[in-house]
């Protein structure tokens, strides 16, 4: 039987850190209903302390989604904990994201603190954060540089403490997904009462790998990917959400599914895209406005025939358009005589290959062939 894997959507928290990706409460709020509608299991709605105007949109959210768990970061400081919890109370559903940097570069250089005292402050923050909710996540910042043995101490002191949920960020996207892995699988194998809670992946994507990190992490143990619209995030950006849904869609044998619904992917993204004013790259995985186009002669020749030679995804089910032909230089006759059948004009095999010639001619000087080139040639043809 295939097992559940949670999905924590921090768009509107790690992903609105981005430059010009800021937010308004409005904007926010819309978005937040978008994404309980995608399935997200929960929803990280901002940073509560961090100014009046997030502890609005948190405040906001919390008041209008229905079933997702709706969640607020904090500190492991008792005033972002307390304003976490008063931002959050009017949900039906909320959990209190609290922690603190765990890695020996976090505790000497932000805290100046020991590796005692950090078990210590986590401690007790989860313990605060318990009072307002049974749902409180742990995260151990720098998770992805903290030596094992010391984060499985920091893990089991904090589930002893009440965390239910148990953040193993890789902050600075350095891990190798092995490694990862192994992390997840150390804390599996080393923490006393590890079962009770859940085990969750925080990935970035500076080395490329924040995806890879992730599904590495849930074979690894862990349950749950924090993730974002269009890998939006911090510097190189966090897992994209549509990437990890559709790895584990495609991979069925991997034996884990999500509550996502698939079609309204590409919707989504382009919904982000606009409001955050943050284009996707044509190239993305999933929601790249080139994913499901073909444009070499080879590829279009083996798509025609059976579009599964180059599509490992049907675009309805991410809800993308159509898979496009694209017409260059690079394309074949078979990519020619499809674009101009479906504009309507029936050519022979013979007739193909004598406009051929016109059409590569045209190709050579410009980027891509349009219909309307294409009627231009089919006109010419037939006078
Ligand atoms: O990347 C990170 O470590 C974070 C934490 C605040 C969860 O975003
Ligand atoms: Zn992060």
């Amino acid at each position: 039987m295939s097992q559940k894997v949670f999905i924590f959507d921090t768009t509107l928290r790690d992903g609105e850190q981005v430059p010009g990706c800021k937010l308004n409460t409005q904007e926010k709020l819309a978005l937040a209903v978008r994404l309980e509608e995608l399935g997200v299991d929960i929803l990280e709605a901002g940073f509560p302390v961090s100014s009046p105007g997030d502890f609005e949109s948190v405040n906001q959210i919390a008041k209008t989604l229905k079933n997702t768990v709706v969640c607020g970061l904090s500190r492991a400081v008792q005033n972002d904990i307390e304003v976490a919890a008063a931002a959050l109370k009017p949900a039906k559903r909320f959990r209190i994201h609290t922690g603190i940097g765990t890695s020996d570069l976090h505790i000497k250089y932000k805290f100046n603190a020991t590796r005692e005292e950090i078990i210590e402050r986590a401690v007790s923050a989860v313990k605060l954060a318990r009072n307002f909710t049974d749902d409180v996540e742990f995260y151990a910042e720098d998770a992805g540089r903290t030596d094992n043995e010391y984060l499985a101490r920091v893990i089991e002191a904090v589930v002893k403490a009440g965390a239910t949920t148990l953040n193993i960020p890789d902050t600075t996207g350095y891990c190798l997904p092995y490694q990862y892995q192994a992390k997840m699988e150390y804390l599996v194998n080393n923490v006393k009462n590890i079962d009770k809670a859940i085990l969750s992946c925080h990935c970035h994507n500076d080395l490329g790998l924040a995806t890879a990190n992730s599904v590495a992490g849930v074979m690894g143990g862990a349950r749950q990917i924090e993730c974002t619209i269009n890998g939006l995030g911090e510097r190189a950006g966090n897992t994209a959400l549509e990437e990890v849904v559709m790895v584990l869609n495609q991979h069925k044998d991997l034996g884990y599914y999500t509550n996502i619904n698939t079609r309204l992917l590409n919707p989504i993204s382009h919904e982000v895209a606009e409001i955050m004013r943050m284009g996707v790259q044509p190239n993305k995985a999933i929601v790249g406005g080139n994913a499901f186009s073909h444009s070499s002669g080879i590829h279009q020749d083996g798509f025609l025939k059976e579009a599964q030679t180059y599509e490992i995804i049907d675009p309805e089910l991410v809800g993308a358009e159509a898979s496009k032909i694209v017409l260059t230089a690079r394309s074949g006759r078979s990519a020619l005589a499809h674009r101009l059948q479906k504009l309507g004009y029936q050519y022979t095999r013979n007739d193909i290959d004598i406009l051929y010639p016109t059409f590569l001619q045209l190709a050579d000087k410009k980027k891509e062939v349009t219909q309307d080139d294409l009627v231009e040639i089919a006109t010419s043809y037939s006078k």
